[in-house]
């Protein structure tokens, strides 16, 4: 199969978060698989490129011989973030994106041969779907071909007021509940899930949660109708590249068979986040996309109970001015127990990852998660709320030593919390009970290649 992924972030080249690991890395699965993949994703400014076709694209590789290709656009891209800063999205992120989908399809068409599969990535990509269905229309190049979205976050939709319809560059009447519009404005999410042939999202548990009103962001009921074409296929790790025996990023590196190193990192730690070390308490790690998913406003509930506690949190995050400034504000006042920075940085967050005892992860919905999949690699248990890919792929502790590879959050509630916090902090106590459970997280794995496997099958289907 020929498969083209569209993605406005792709590891190692541009992330801000597990979108950025999922196009990075489920393509070289499917290539194992024997499959040829293309990439192609904008050129932000940062990006070397190998070769260039001025002005326009210009193309890298991944794997064993996929081709990357990069969007150029130095009005549009060139610019010191991905989507914007602290304050929120670029003002022209219509522009910017709609402009990515057009020359995503222009590409395609310049390339000749026809693709089987188009895999779009959220909003972003939401436009492509439609262009492609609108082409397949007057032209014969994609009538074979079938166009997969994935949903990785439902909250994120793309919307714009109707006012900016003219810069979609998809002439009139397509302003209407079969084309962009929803409730009033443009919804481009809306319109991908709308014009594709299969939608997925990234875990079993949350294709069952957006159907629902808790968790469909007002998309349920446009889900519930694509019914069979809508598939939860959870999230892989690639375990080459997290790994702590072989990261580049941490030092000294351990292994599932000897992680005494962790008590070194864990040392490093205190040190890079400016805590003291007293005294055997446990270290919990936080790292994450400021923003509300991510349970910042429950952390800052049970802060001021937190602090009674015998623990240090170290908290590494970028994202919403709102929440950058609680997490400053909250780190001001126990300097020896919590401390926070605020940025965007891989070799640290490798650190927090392997330094800490446990991953805190209270979100409130939770599409998959990477990050406890990361955590737990690097033999550091996850407390996590009960939603989406948490609720998929982390077991309680209470279903007994084999099974339990962490801490599931009882409520979602500042005693919930608390409770499981309390919880940690009483394993942690118990070293032979600790250790057994710092073996078992190091050996679990979600490898890509199952996942993989099930993206053909689902591929497969479409082209039927
Ligand atoms: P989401 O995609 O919702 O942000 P995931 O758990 O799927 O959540 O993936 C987050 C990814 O981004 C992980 O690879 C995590 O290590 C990384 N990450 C998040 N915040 C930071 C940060 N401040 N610095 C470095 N990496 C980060
Ligand atoms: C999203 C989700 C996260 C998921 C990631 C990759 O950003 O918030 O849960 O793991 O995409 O699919």
């Amino acid at each position: 199969m020929r498969i083209v992924f569209v993605a406005s972030e792709v590891v190692p080249f541009a992330k801000t978060g597990g979108l950025a690991d999922v196009c990075g890395t489920l393509p070289l699965a499917l290539e194992r698989l024997g499959h040829e993949i293309i990439v192609i994703m904008p050129r932000y400014s940062g990006i070397a490129a190998e070769k260039f076709i001025p002005g326009r694209v210009s193309t890298s590789g991944l794997g064993q011989g996929i081709k990357v290709y990069f969007i150029e656009n130095k009005k549009f891209f060139d610019r010191p973030h991905i989507y914007g800063g602290a304050e929120g999205d670029y003002p022209d992120s219509l522009e910017r994106f709609s402009f990515f989908c057009h020359e995503a399809l222009r590409l395609l068409k310049d390339l000749k041969e026809p693709v089987d599969i188009i895999h779009c990535h959220d909003w972003q990509t939401g436009l492509l779907p439609l262009l492609v269905k609108k082409d397949a229309e007057a032209d014969s190049f994609f009538q074979k071909t079938r166009v997969v979205l994935t949903l990785h976050n439902l909250a994120y939709q793309g919307v714009f007021p109707k006012g900016q319809y003219s810069k979609l560059g998809i002439g009139t009447g397509m302003f209407n509940e079969e084309g962009v519009e929803f409730h009033g404005k443009i919804n481009l999410l809306k319109a991908g899930i709308l014009f594709s042939d299969l939608v997925t999202t990234v875990s079993p548990g949350h294709a069952r949660e957006i159907v629902t009103s808790e968790f469909g962001y007002g998309l349920e009921e446009l889900l519930r109708q694509k019914k069979g074409c809508l598939v939860g296929i959870l999230n892989g790790l690639d375990y080459d590249q997290w790994n702590p025996q072989t990261d580049p990023l941490i030092q000294p590196n351990y292994s599932d068979k000897d992680w005494l190193a962790k008590k070194i990192l864990k040392k490093k730690l205190q040190s890079a986040f400016k805590l003291p070390s007293f005294g055997d308490i446990p270290i919990f790690g936080f790292v994450s996309r400021l923003c509300y998913q991510k349970g910042i406003d429950l952390f800052e509930s049970a802060f001021e109970s937190l602090m009674e506690r015998p623990i240090q949190v170290v908290l590494q995050g970028v994202g919403e001015d709102k929440y950058q400034k609680i997490v400053q504000r909250l780190a001001k006042k126990y300097p020896q127990k919590f401390s926070a920075l605020i940025k965007y940085d891989e070799s640290l967050a490798h650190l927090v990852f392997a330094g800490s005892d446990f991953l805190l992860m209270p979100s409130v919905y939770e599409p998959c998660g990477l990050t406890q999949m990361i955590a737990l690699r690097y033999g550091t248990v996850p407390i996590a709320s009960y939603v989406g890919g948490l609720a998929d792929t982390i077991v309680d502790l209470s279903e007994g030593a084999l099974k339990g590879n962490g801490i599931v959050m009882p409520s979602y509630s500042v005693s919930g919390l608390l409770e499981s916090m309390d919880r940690a902090t009483g394993f942690f106590h118990q070293k032979d009970k600790m250790n057994a459970l710092v073996t078992h997280a190091m050996s679990l794995r979600w490898t890509w290649d199952i996942s993989a496997k099930r993206y053909i099958e689902c591929y497969e289907e479409c082209l039927k």
